[in-house]
């Protein structure tokens, strides 16, 4: 299958190669691509993802296509295949997908337009971890031997399934912390005091409650205490350490208020990058190489 769909596809050196691509193009590089037209197809609630792929082919000169899928035939019970299928036959050149469903683009293999995952259920938010990447990058200048700790909701993230995947591959340290009900072994636990002294980067993710089975055994004033990036947890950080989230943030929920733009902060910068990391990928997609 064309396009990207998941970064287990993608050797080090490729993911490399996107990261300075995707520099580059902040620098200022420009390539067009005015003939080409691109389907954007959500079917969970984003801002970023959604809307940094629309200016990131509008930068390519690429058309976009927005598909609403509440009042589009998905709502009429079509298929996903159908769907995806559909905008192939109106000669449409490739398609952003996001879906709640876990890997379904196993089911579009048929389909021979590049497809960009903007994230499945809980698996795979490929340009998510690449604009995290680029933004760690652009920060040390390396991967090796970084340490990284992500926290919070481990267990529905694919955000942290993407990221702990890729930054090993890189040669990071990846740790985990937050509460044991989001913890899913998928890398070592430490508690937040000491990756808050000790690690590069800090990762905080969003408590994901509309993938929640059950209700989150807390309330937001204790999670926040208990597993919160607070002005005192962001004093007690390493000199030259950063903060991210992939956001949607929740202030006063994960983030204090105060630590959302500080010093150390990286998450609007991230957003930033994210139009370039998106740029880098569909514009090699486009010349064939995806
Ligand atoms: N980080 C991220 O995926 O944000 P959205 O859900 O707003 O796209």
């Amino acid at each position: 299958m064309r396009g990207l769909l998941t970064l287990r596809d993608l050797s080090t050196d490729k993911i490399m190669e996107l990261i300075k691509y995707a520099m580059k193009l902040k620098k200022g590089f420009r390539i067009s691509y005015p003939d080409k037209k691109i389907a954007t197809i959500f079917f969970e609630n984003s801002t970023r993802t959604h809307y940094s792929f629309q200016c990131a082919l509008m930068n390519l000169g690429v058309k976009v296509i927005d598909c609403n899928t509440h009042t589009s035939s998905v709502a009429k019970g079509e298929t996903l295949y159908d769907t995806v299928r559909t905008f192939e036959a109106l000669g449409v050149d490739g398609v952003v997908i996001r879906h709640s469903q876990d890997e379904y683009f196993k089911e579009l293999e048929n389909i021979q337009i590049p497809i960009f995952n903007g994230g499945d259920g809980k698996s795979n938010h490929p340009t998510q971890s690449l604009l995290d990447l680029m933004t760690i990058y652009e920060e040390y200048g390396r991967f090796e031997g970084l340490k990284c700790c992500i926290v919070g909701d481990i267990l529905h993230s694919r955000v942290a399934h993407t990221n702990i995947e890729v930054m090993r591959r890189l040669g990071m340290e990846v740790y985990i912390s937050g509460p044991e009900e989001y913890n899913d072994n998928s890398a070592e636990w430490i508690p937040l005091d000491e990756a808050c002294k000790t690690m590069d980067v800090v990762m905080l993710l969003r408590v994901q409650f509309e993938r929640h089975q059950e209700k989150m055994q807390m309330t937001v004033e204790e999670y926040h205490n208990k597993y919160g990036m607070t002005v005192e947890r962001m004093k007690s950080m390493k000199q030259n350490a950063i903060i991210m989230h992939p956001a949607p943030i929740n202030r006063g929920v994960e983030i204090a208020d105060e630590v959302a733009e500080c010093e150390k902060s990286r998450i609007y910068k991230q957003m930033t990058n994210g139009v370039y990391v998106r740029m880098a990928v569909i514009s090699d997609a486009l010349d064939g190489n995806l």
